[in-house]
């Protein structure tokens, strides 16, 4: 596997890819690596004959008492995963190469309204962050196909929208969650939890399935699902942040003619904000 740091030098090899005919699969991730992103890196090897990983932490996403400097950085760990994974390319920018001026003099980004909403309500211009560091590592790489997790659905939801409305060339997949046995989504911020609160914090995906099953057998109460919910994850420890109940197909509010859901979730739980969601059809 080759590590890559230099643009022009990324643009040399992909350019040479091309030249003999092989398809391109992208897969962008802040690295920390879990199985949840190898799955994504397995998903790009079904689609594409070279599969690109980039590992960069975005500080364009991260408000300002997020976690940027505290988020783990394992950039041994994973480019030994990524090698064993048979990953052809590895991208690993600094900073400077990809936000050269102060980041408030950056072009960026954004999906309007979608972008605002959900996450996008507590995280004030996360998605901001996402939709343009996405967009330059599209134009930077420029795959066939890009690989993005169900587990942060409205990043993948915002991203197929942003592809579309800018008539990017590239087919963007959705891989589904992976999850620890006890149910809990695989995430890099697990890492800031005990043993004991990552068992607390199987009461999200606890509470989603109650909410998806509650929903089939025909209920539309989502206030009293949402306070069901919300009683289940506090006796959890956890402090809820939001529960919303979403048309999948729009990302607008749920109603009575909804056929397609998507519940998500966002809680506290010490220093850890944990995100989760399940979609269905009924
Ligand atoms: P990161 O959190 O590292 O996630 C990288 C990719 O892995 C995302 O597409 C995410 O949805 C996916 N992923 C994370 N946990 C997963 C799980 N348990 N199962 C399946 N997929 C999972 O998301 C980001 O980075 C950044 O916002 C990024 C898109 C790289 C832009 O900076």
């Amino acid at each position: 596997m080759q590590t890559v740091s230099d643009i022009k030098q990324l643009r040399n090899q992909v350019a040479n890819w091309r030249q003999q005919g092989l398809k391109i699969a992208f897969v962008p991730t802040m690295g920390n690596l879990h199985n949840g992103h190898l799955s994504l890196v397995d998903n790009a090897f079904m689609r594409a004959d070279i599969v690109i990983v980039s590992i960069f932490v975005n500080p364009m996403q991260f408000g300002q008492n997020e976690d940027l400097d505290a988020y783990p950085r394992t950039m041994e760990a994973d480019s030994q995963a990524l090698a064993e994974r048979g990953v052809n390319l590895l991208y690993a920018p600094t900073v400077k190469d990809i936000y050269p001026r102060p980041l408030a003099e950056q072009t960026y980004v954004e999906v309007p309204e979608l972008g605002n909403i959900i996450c996008g309500k507590s995280r004030n211009s996360h998605f901001r962050g996402v939709t343009t560091i996405v967009n330059k590592l599209f134009n930077i790489v420029q795959p066939d196909v890009a690989c993005f997790g169900e587990k942060d659905f409205q990043q993948l939801f915002l991203i197929k929208r942003m592809v579309e409305d800018l008539s990017m060339p590239i087919e963007v997949v959705g891989v589904p969650t992976v999850r620890e046995e006890s149910g809990l989504a695989m995430s890099s911020r697990n890492g800031y939890l005990s043993d004991e609160e990552k068992q607390q914090a199987t009461a999200l995906y606890k509470s989603l399935k109650y909410a998806r099953d509650y929903i089939k057998q025909g209920h539309r109460d989502f206030r009293h699902i949402k306070q069901a919910m919300q009683t289940n994850i506090e006796q959890s420890q956890m402090r809820l942040d939001y529960v919303e109940f979403r048309d999948a197909n729009t990302l607008l509010e749920a109603n009575h003619n909804t056929t397609s859901f998507v519940v998500l979730v966002a809680a506290y739980l010490s220093s850890a904000r944990l995100i989760d969601n399940i979609y269905f059809d009924i």
